[in-house]
């Protein structure tokens, strides 16, 4: 964190607190894989730290074992710490979710779970990560996708940011996620989508 500088306003102080507080939080929440700081791609730390121009929601999509997780990980983590700027409204809410574990969690008949909570909870959040978007091979039932939408939607009708990673571009999704979310995620992630190119990370590491 930045060492607090003498001039700081005793509001500016007290936002920064915050921040350092949203962030330790956030920390908490990283898979220990994740953990460590790595360089991001342009496009990813301009969308992560606001910069002007920046489009509200992000798409990385590459081959697996190029680093989109891990990368997702650490620009939502510098979201949450730039959430405290001078426009600061709260403390902001991370949603964040492997595809897989959504699919299931939207399903009817989830398990112990509280699909219109949940609902609610994900198309409100400050902002809504979905990890490999396209990992899960198996479509899920029309429902799912009905659901699925419904998240999509409101969350582009509020213009809150949504993070996603994936082995395929957003115009390959629809087989995943349906029709109606493909056409939807092509207006969210417009000028927010990043490619990272590269080889398998994983490959001949000790992992
Ligand atoms: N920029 C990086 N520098 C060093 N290691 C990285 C970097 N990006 C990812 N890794 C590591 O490479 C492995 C694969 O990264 P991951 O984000 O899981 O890939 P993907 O999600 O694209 O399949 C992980 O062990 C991760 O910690
Ligand atoms: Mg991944």
């Amino acid at each position: 964190m930045p060492p607090t500088s003498p001039d700081e306003s005793p509001m500016d102080s007290w936002r920064n607190e915050r921040r350092d507080q949203a962030v330790a939080a956030f920390d908490a929440r990283i898979p220990a894989l994740y953990a460590d700081e790595i360089n991001l791609h342009a496009d990813i730390d301009n969308w992560a730290t606001r910069a002007p121009g920046a489009p509200t929601s992000l798409f990385v999509w590459g081959p697996l074992g190029v680093g989109k997780t891990h990368a997702a990980w650490r620009a939502a983590r510098r979201w949450v710490g730039a959430q405290f700027a001078s426009d600061y409204r709260g403390t902001p809410v991370v949603q964040t979710w492997r595809s897989t574990a959504l699919f299931d969690a939207l399903r009817p008949d989830s398990e112990g779970g509280t699909p219109k909570k949940l609902m609610r909870e994900l198309q409100t959040a400050s902002l809504l990560y979905i990890d490999d978007l396209a990992a899960a091979r198996v479509s899920p039932s029309g429902w799912t996708q009905e659901r699925l939408y419904e998240i999509f939607d409101e969350r582009y009708v509020n213009r809150l940011p949504v993070l996603v990673t994936s082995d395929v571009k957003p115009n390959q999704i629809s087989h995943i996620v349906g029709e109606r979310v493909t056409s939807r995620a092509a207006e969210i992630f417009r000028g927010g989508v990043v490619h990272l190119a590269g080889s398998d990370r994983r490959q001949g590491g000790a992992a």
